[in-house]
C-alpha cells in the first residue's frame, strides 16, 4: 500500500502502477481466452469476488471521503474498461462459433461418394453435349435461337406455305401475347427456324449446329412428348453438294455410335430443302437383321435433310446463284433412346431416380 506525495492529495489504497498491472494482466487473460468458458474464467479472475480488483474495491469504505471519491472513480473506470474488453472478446468468440457451425452445416454438393460423382447430367443433355463436341471437332459453331417464334421464322421463311398441314392448330402451340399487333407467336415446332436467324445474320459461309427444345401439340406416349429436343445443322458455302451432306451425316453418326453403324439416305419431301431426304441408320438393337424396333427393316429413321431450297435463300437475302448449302435436323431424345435401348420416351421426363441413375 502506498500513498501519493503532497499534503492535500487524497490517500489511495493503490498506486497507478498497481492498477496498470491489474489491467495488463486482465487484458492478456481475456485476449488469450480461446472459447467462451475460458473467457468466463478470465473475467472471474479479473473482476470476480476474490480478484485483486475486488480486494481494492472492498477497501474503499475505509478511506477518508476525498480519497474514497478519487479511488472509486479510478476503480470504476478500470472496471468499465475491463468489462468492455470482455464484451468485445465475447462477440468475437460468438461470431467465430457461428462461422464454425455454418461451415460444419454446409452441404457439399460436389461431394464424391464411393469414388463417383453422386449426380450426373440428364441423358438427353449428355447426348446433346456429345453431339456438340463432335460438330465442334468438325469446325462447326453452336448456334441458339428463341423457343418463342413468329410465323415467319417457323414457317413462312422456311417455304412452308399458308396451307401446309404443319401450320394447323393440331400441331402447333400458338401463343396469345399482349401487344402482339397482329403478329402470330408460337412455340417453335422444330429447330429449323434457327437456319433463318443464321442466314439473316448474313455472315457467310455458315457451318453451324443448333440444338434446342421444340414443342408440338402431341399427347405423350412411348414415342412422343409435347416438349422434345432437336438439333439442326446448316452448312452454306460455295459449291456445297449432296455428297458433302451424306459424308457429314456418315461422319457424325460414326463418331457417335462407333464404327459398326451404317447410314443411308432415302428420298423424302421437306418444304425447305430440295432435294430432300430422310436419313436412316442400321438398327442398333438387331444390328440390321430385322426386329420389332425397326419393323423388320433393319433400318431406323433418324431425321430429315437436304439441299437448302432457293426460296429459303431468297427469303433471307442470300444469293442462291452464289451460295449453296445443306441442312439436316433430327430428334435428340429419339437418338438417346436408340443409343441406350430405352423403351419409353416418357421415362425422360418422369424424373424417377431409379431410371435416371442407370446412365
Ligand atoms: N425440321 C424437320 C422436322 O422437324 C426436320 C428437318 C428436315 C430438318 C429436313 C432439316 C431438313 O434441316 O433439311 O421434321
Amino acid at each position: 500500500m502506498s500513498q501519493t506525495a503532497g499534503g492535500d492529495d487524497p490517500v489511495l489504497p493503490f498506486t497507478p502502477a498497481e492498477l496498470a498491472e491489474i489491467e495488463a494482466e486482465a487484458v492478456a487473460a481475456v485476449a488469450a481466452a480461446a472459447d467462451l468458458a475460458a473467457l468466463e474464467e478470465a473475467e472471474r479472475l479479473a473482476l470476480g469476488k476474490r480478484s485483486r480488483f475486488s480486494l481494492l474495491y472492498q477497501q474503499l469504505g475505509q478511506l477518508a471521503p476525498a480519497g474514497r471519491k478519487e479511488a472509486g472513480q479510478r476503480l470504476h473506470q478500470l472496471r468499465r474498461r475491463l468489462e468492455d474488453l470482455v464484451d468485445e472478446r465475447r462477440s468475437e468468440l460468438e461470431a467465430a462459433g457461428r462461422l464454425a457451425r455454418l461451415r460444419g452445416d454446409r452441404l457439399d454438393l460436389t461431394e464424391v461418394v464411393g469414388g463417383e460423382l453422386a449426380g450426373h447430367l440428364h441423358l438427353v443433355t449428355e447426348v446433346r453435349e456429345q453431339l456438340e463436341d463432335i460438330f465442334v471437332g468438325m469446325g462447326y459453331e453452336i448456334a441458339e435461337g428463341p423457343e418463342v417464334e413468329t410465323d415467319w421464322y417457323n414457317f413462312e421463311a422456311l417455304n412452308i406455305g399458308p396451307d401446309h398441314p404443319a401450320r394447323g392448330s393440331t400441331d402447333t402451340f400458338f401463343l396469345e401475347l399482349d401487344g402482339a399487333q397482329g403478329e402470330s407467336y408460337l412455340l417453335r415446332t422444330q429447330t429449323s427456324p434457327v437456319q433463318i436467324h443464321l442466314l439473316e445474320r448474313g455472315r457467310l459461309p455458315i457451318y453451324a449446329v443448333a440444338p434446342g427444345r421444340t414443342y408440338r401439340r402431341d399427347t405423350a406416349d412411348a414415342t412422343h412428348l409435347p416438349g422434345f429436343h432437336q438439333i439442326e445443322g446448316l452448312v452454306v458455302d460455295h459449291g456445297v453438294t449432296m455428297g458433302d451432306l451424306a459424308g457429314t451425316i456418315e461422319t457424325f453418326i460414326r463418331a457417335l455410335f462407333g464404327g459398326e453403324v451404317s447410314t443411308r439416305l432415302r428420298p423424302a419431301h421437306f418444304p425447305f430443302t430440295e432435294p430432300s431426304a430422310e436419313f436412316e441408320i442400321s438398327c442398333q438393337i438387331c444390328a440390321g437383321a430385322g426386329c420389332r424396333t425397326c419393323s423388320m427393316t433393319g433400318w431406323i429413321e433418324l431425321g430429315g435433310c437436304g439441299m437448302v431450297h432457293p426460296n429459303v435463300f431468297v427469303a433471307t437475302g442470300v444469293d442462291p446463284e452464289e451460295w449453296t448449302g445443306f441442312a439436316f435436323g433430327f430428334g435428340i431424345d429419339r437418338l438417346a433412346i436408340m443409343r441406350h435401348g430405352i423403351a419409353d420416351l416418357r421415362s425422360f421426363v418422369e424424373n424417377d431416380v431409379r431410371f435416371l441413375s442407370q446412365f
